[in-house]
């Protein structure tokens, strides 16, 4: 207890906070301030959340296809990076029933997508702390800037959850911008008739005595929200092992099951051959979720589990997003804007692929992306705002700068570059700086005329 009165301190503290709105807790002795609302995001400035690191999400999710409505608790462990007044989650829709900070009560309040917690206990810098958040409602879908809907979209059957940049806000609380990476426990409780999925490993499969069913999912590895997934239909299941000893999960909505056989029997041939190149898988896990929904109209590299509309599950694609789960999952941009690093790289996944198994040298893919005006709209380093994160440039001319890499260094010292770049960012986030400087390492000189040329620059160069 402190020696002053409480009075006195009532007294100081409310004067203090006129003085300097936002610096109470002097009984604590800790002077806090609410956390950020966004971390600056050049595309989303409000995406993520200032003041503390999460470690861990505890998601238990109830679902009912039939009506929509999803029943969540959203259980959070942190760090505190300042002292903390209040702190924001992103939290889209959905209504918040309750909210605690280690057990207490704590206030909550909601403005636009940004949902504040104020704890009772000011948190110290440093400070581990567990915020619950329960919340429940019909999640609805996010649309992007470019028109594309992402987030808790409804099937037929069932949902499926599509996070890539902002969608996962529409259906847990969190920090959801991809440079707070964090492991995940997901229990996900539906009715019998469906079959649910996340990322990462079943831990368990339970009958509640109401006759729903409970999966438990569990991801160790660090994990950006975007590439959080749920998958909720009539899926049929199948299992394999990769690499001698990564469990492969594979589930296909029943209308695309018959055309997709062949190539989920592919997968671990394709984790092998990618193995090679890129260096050590980086999961526990592995598989593909192939949905039957007509209103996904792109597929995702949601964590150890991507996920495809049926029509876009065939072998390119699925080369594409494995390779995600390198470059984009495992190393994960620092920012929406190093989006190139994994649209590129997993673009450039496809080429060598093509090249080594498909009679395609990587040469002939490069020409073509070259001859194709759509693909020098903008530097690939540099998208103009957020609706053209996902256009043809950060694609194509991002797989072209590392053509050019390849083409200027050599190819050892590029298959160098592969492996590495992925093993010194393993499970962390890395920006193009941290790219570019990497490869000069590697390459043991200056590259600035090729980044400048073929990364910044403006325009189609004179020659490719
Ligand atoms: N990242 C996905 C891919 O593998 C594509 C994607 C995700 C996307 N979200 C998007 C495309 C939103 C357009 C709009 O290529
Ligand atoms: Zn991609």
């Amino acid at each position: 207890m402190p020696r002053r009165s409480r009075t006195s301190v009532a007294a100081l503290a409310a004067v203090l906070a006129l003085l300097a709105p936002g610096c109470t807790g002097i009984a604590s002795g800790v002077r806090g301030t609410p956390g950020a609302a966004g971390l600056r995001d050049p595309y989303f400035p409000k995406l993520g959340n200032g003041g503390y690191d999460v470690g861990h999400y505890g998601l238990t999710l109830a679902y009912d296809p039939a009506s929509g409505r999803l029943d969540g608790t959203a259980e959070i462990t942190a760090r505190a990076t300042q002292d903390l007044s209040a702190f924001n989650l992103d939290l889209a829709g959905l209504t918040v029933r309750g909210a605690t900070v280690d057990g207490a009560p704590a206030a909550y309040n909601r403005a636009g997508n940004e949902l504040t917690l104020r704890p009772r206990e000011e948190l110290p810098a440093g400070t581990e702390f567990r915020a619950t958040v329960t919340y429940s409602g019909v999640p609805e879908p996010i649309t992007d800037a470019d028109g594309s809907e992402e987030g808790w979209l409804r099937t037929p059957d069932g949902a499926v959850a599509v996070g890539e940049p902002t969608g996962s806000m529409s259906w847990f609380p969190g920090n959801h911008h991809p440079s707070d990476k964090a492991s995940y426990d997901l229990v996900l409780t539906l009715p019998a008739r469906v079959e649910g999925l996340s990322n990462g490993v079943r831990t368990a499969r339970r009958t509640e005595p109401d006759g729903r069913v409970t999966t438990v999912w569990h991801t160790a590895e660090p994990m950006a929200s975007y590439l959080a997934t749920v998958a909720i239909g009539r899926y049929e299941t199948g299992t394999a092992t990769a690499l001698g000893a990564v469990p492969v999960l594979t589930a296909v909505e029943r209308p695309a099951a018959a055309g997709s056989a062949a190539l989920r029997k592919e997968i671990p041939v394709i984790l092998a051959r990618q193995v090679k190149r890129f260096g050590p898988y980086p999961f526990s896990a592995a598989g593909a979720v192939v949905t039957g929904n007509e209103s996904l109209d792109y597929a995702l590299e949601t964590q150890t589990r991507p996920l495809f509309p049926a029509g876009s599950f065939d072998r390119t694609t699925f080369v594409h997003e494995q390779a995600h789960q390198w470059f984009g999952d495992s190393v994960t941009p620092k920012s929406w804007r190093d989006i190139w690093l994994n649209e590129g790289f997993a673009t450039y996944a496809e080429w060598l692929y093509g090249e080594e198994y498909e009679h395609v040298p990587a040469r002939t893919r490069f020409e073509r992306a070259f001859a194709q005006d759509a693909n020098w709209a903008f530097p690939p380093a540099a998208p103009p705002a957020a609706e053209n994160l996902f256009d043809p440039p950060v694609y194509q001319r991002g797989a072209m700068v590392l053509h050019k890499l390849r083409e200027t260094v050599g190819d050892r010292v590029f298959d160098e570059i592969l492996r590495g770049w992925p093993a010194k960012y393993r499970h962390a986030n890395a920006g193009t700086d941290d790219f570019t400087a990497y490869a000069e390492s590697v390459a043991g000189r200056d590259l600035d005329a090729l980044w400048d040329v073929w990364l910044y620059g403006d325009g189609k160069p004179g020659k490719p």
